[in-house]
């Protein structure tokens, strides 16, 4: 592959390792860094240094403090890691001439609007974790114009713990759950958005993008689908609304992405294919 070595910073988070599964399957000189090699907590000589020994063509940061109820009880670490550990390593890339491309969320937004998302709508953070990666976007953007800030959200996928495996697990052991009416969004498969993220990074046209599977839907109808597409029942799922649920952290109440030209399948689609991924897995065992 002619485009160079790609970097990820984060490799071994849900959507660090579906991006190096595409990348390393495609073809691609990709190397992957967990924490305990290139920590954003650590100084910028020491980033530095791990990161110039590589000789990267593109710096892909998928790490990020990413829990959002937390950030309100530790804003400092979730600033530390998500601001000023982008701005340390959006700086490196910049000075090994490398091309930084840094993963955000919807939560930048505030959720006051009545249309998916665009890319240039306006950011307004209205928790902790969503301001620390407004910080983040801040910081690639202005350390170098050669950037990509790829804002996805509601991510799932079989590398680790999350909604999808949750809604799950609680209905094979119809487990009651209250699950919240009130917040809209787009539930989006790590693999989709890995996919999208190869094509927008390799492809010259720096700036901001959505990479989120398409459509809108609550979490409590998201938990349905889930249910009736795996052939489980649902009547363990209670609706709520979250403001009855002590939540530390607000979030945006509607946040569906646009992902426009990028053509992302719908999160319909992304949910069967990871029903179909994860049996694959579970058959191989
Ligand atoms: N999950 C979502 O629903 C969602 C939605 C929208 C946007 N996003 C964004 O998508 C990206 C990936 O999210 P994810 O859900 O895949 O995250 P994740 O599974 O929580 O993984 C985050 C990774 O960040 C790394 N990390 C944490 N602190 C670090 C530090 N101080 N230095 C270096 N690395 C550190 C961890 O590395 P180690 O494992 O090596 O310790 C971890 O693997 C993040 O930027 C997140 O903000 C996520």
């Amino acid at each position: 592959m002619a485009f160079g070595r790609i970097v990820v910073v984060g490799a071994r988070g849900m959507l660090g390792q579906a991006v190096m599964a595409d990348l390393t399957g495609k073809g691609y000189n990709v190397v992957g860094l967990g924490s305990d090699q290139c920590n954003l907590l650590h100084d910028a000589e020491a980033i530095h240094r791990i990161l110039a020994l590589l000789e990267p063509t593109l710096i892909l940061q998928t790490a990020a403090y990413t829990d959002v109820d937390g950030a309100e009880r530790n804003p400092e670490l979730a600033m530390a890691i998500n601001k000023d550990g982008t701005q340390k390593l959006a700086e490196v890339a910049a000075q090994l001439d490398a091309i930084f491309a840094y993963v955000s969320t919807d939560y930048v937004f505030d959720g006051h609007t009545d249309r998916p998302y665009l890319p240039e709508d306006k950011a307004n953070p209205i928790n902790t974790y969503g301001r620390s990666k407004l910080y983040g976007e801040v910081w690639a953007k202005e350390s170098s114009d050669t950037h990509y800030v790829l804002r996805t959200s509601w991510l799932y996928g079989r590398h680790r713990k999350n909604f999808v495996s949750m809604i799950l697990e609680s209905a094979r052991e119809a487990k009651p759950m209250t699950i919240v009416t009130d917040w809209i969004g787009t539930p989006s498969w790590t693999g989709n958005v890995a996919h999208a993220i190869e094509r927008v990074i390799t492809s010259g046209a720096y700036g901001t993008y959505h990479v989120a599977d398409q459509g809108a839907v609550s979490k409590y109808d998201q938990a349905v689908a889930i249910c009736r597409a795996a052939g489980l029942p649902s009547d363990h799922l209670k609706p709520v609304s979250y403001k009855e649920l002590n939540f530390s952290a607000q979030r945006p109440a509607y946040s569906p992405l646009n992902s426009g030209e990028l053509a992302m399948p719908s999160w319909e689609t992304g949910l069967h294919a990871y029903l179909a991924e994860l049996a694959t897995v579970t058959d191989r065992v």
